[in-house]
């Protein structure tokens, strides 16, 4: 690790939490690591761990004002030489700050006149974290690139437990290090709540359409990408309707609606849809089905059964037509071959916000594997590429995006 961050110049950005203690890891590991740290303190910072020890401990001694006679203006100077700006603690009031574009500081100033990239590190009560202010706020920081390090669970100041606690020093430094390194940072599963209160209504597995009562025709998708879906906005906060072919299990908390055959689904999805502020059809419906299924099971002896087929309702065209104002449409587009060009066209029919497409021909991709490789289109012309990774990355990469389209 120490190679990889050698002389790396990261300021390090600690504002007024009992957390702050926890800083003076984060600023240890980062030295010995070779990274060239320069702290940056808040007056309410100082307020819990004295200045001299960043100092002593750091490869610059602390700056904290604005107003410094040595330079006037010491932001930018920060800003445009850093690396990397990691600001552990961050307080409810810091990221209020920074989403707005307050610069009443030295801190606020330099991360807004940056452009290295910037970690942030929330550490509050377990209250103040799951206000909606502070989670919007954070939400903001998001789409605009900032990288979040959740806080985790465990104990708080005055006895109290919960989420919210400043994320292990070492989870941190990883982070840094992955940034730095151009790997970017995978939040943990379950550490980010950007979807709290939101209804998220999903789709999974292929339909059944009968042909007698023991035959159906079917395809091969295995529900996986949908149920990882699911979970992932359950994890991250959402409230969850998964409408789902398979017995897979579903996330803790959400309601599952069990369907086999499109029109089932088809019902249950317009049903709920109507209160959802996100809708992603990840099922593979069948796109055609017996007109009408026999009543008997078929038998050899008759012969070659004359099966006559009609197309299925396609669910997220008739989602599309529906939609309430305000709601994110979400459609997959398994393909073999042209995959992006295809999804494109299919976005603009369905009438969706992404398209997420796979070219399921390709190694490790789609039905019934636990990776996926896609690319999500966005109705902007917006395209994002996710790489061969699982399925529940590749759930957050979608969620990710559609996140940046709720208000
Ligand atoms: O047209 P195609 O089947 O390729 O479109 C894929 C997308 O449309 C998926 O999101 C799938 O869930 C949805 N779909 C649907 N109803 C159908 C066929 C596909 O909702 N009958």
């Amino acid at each position: 690790m120490s190679s990889s961050i050698e002389g790396r110049r990261i300021v390090l950005g600690v504002t007024g939490g009992i957390a702050a203690y926890k800083a003076i890891e984060v600023c240890r590991r980062l030295v010995d690591a070779g990274a060239h740290v320069i702290p940056v303190m808040t007056d309410d910072a100082t307020r819990f761990v004295g200045e001299v020890t960043f100092s002593a401990l750091a490869s610059e001694p602390v700056q904290k004002s604005l107003w410094s006679e040595a330079d006037p203006i010491p932001h930018t100077h920060l800003g445009k030489t850093a690396d990397l700006i990691l600001v552990a603690p961050a307080t409810a009031r810091f990221l209020g700050c920074y989403a707005a574009g307050i610069s009443d500081g030295l801190l606020t100033a330099t991360v807004l006149a940056t452009r290295a990239p910037v970690i942030v590190c929330p550490a509050m009560h377990t209250e103040m974290w799951e206000h909606a202010a502070v989670q919007e706020n954070l939400a903001t920081l998001a789409r605009r690139g900032v990288i979040v390090v959740p806080p985790a669970e465990g104990r708080l100041a005055g006895g109290d437990a919960g989420l919210g606690r400043l994320a292990d020093p070492a989870e941190i430094v990883a982070a840094a290090v992955a940034v730095l390194e151009g790997r970017g940072y995978q939040v943990p599963s379950g550490r980010l709540r950007d979807f709290d209160g939101r209804r998220v209504l999903v789709s999974a597995g292929g339909t059944r359409e009968p042909i007698d009562p023991v035959r159906f025709i079917s395809n091969r998708s295995s529900g996986k990408q949908g149920h990882a879906l699911a979970r992932a906005a359950a994890d991250r906060g959402a409230d969850v309707i998964l409408v789902t072919t398979t017995n897979r299990p579903a996330p803790p908390g959400a309601k599952v609606v069990r369907v086999d055959t499109a029109a089932s689904m088809e019902e249950a999805m317009l049903e709920h849809a109507a209160n959802a502020d996100v809708v992603i059809m990840a099922a593979a419906v069948a796109d055609f089905r017996p007109k009408v299924p026999a009543e008997a099971k078929l038998s050899k002896a008759d012969g070659l059964p004359d099966i006559l087929l009609e197309p299925t309702p396609d669910i997220l065209r008739e989602l599309g037509r529906r939609r309430p104002v305000g709601q994110v449409l979400v459609g997959f587009a398994a393909e073999t071959g042209d995959a992006v060009e295809r999804a494109a066209a299919k976005l603009t029919a369905k009438g969706v916000d992404l398209m997420v497409a796979n070219d399921v021909s390709a190694a490790g991709v789609g039905f019934d594997h636990d990776t996926n490789a896609v690319t999500i289109l966005g109705a902007d012309g917006g395209r994002r590429q996710v790489e061969l990774s699982s399925k529940r990355q590749v759930a957050d990469a979608v969620l990710d995006s559609v996140a940046g389209l709720l208000d």
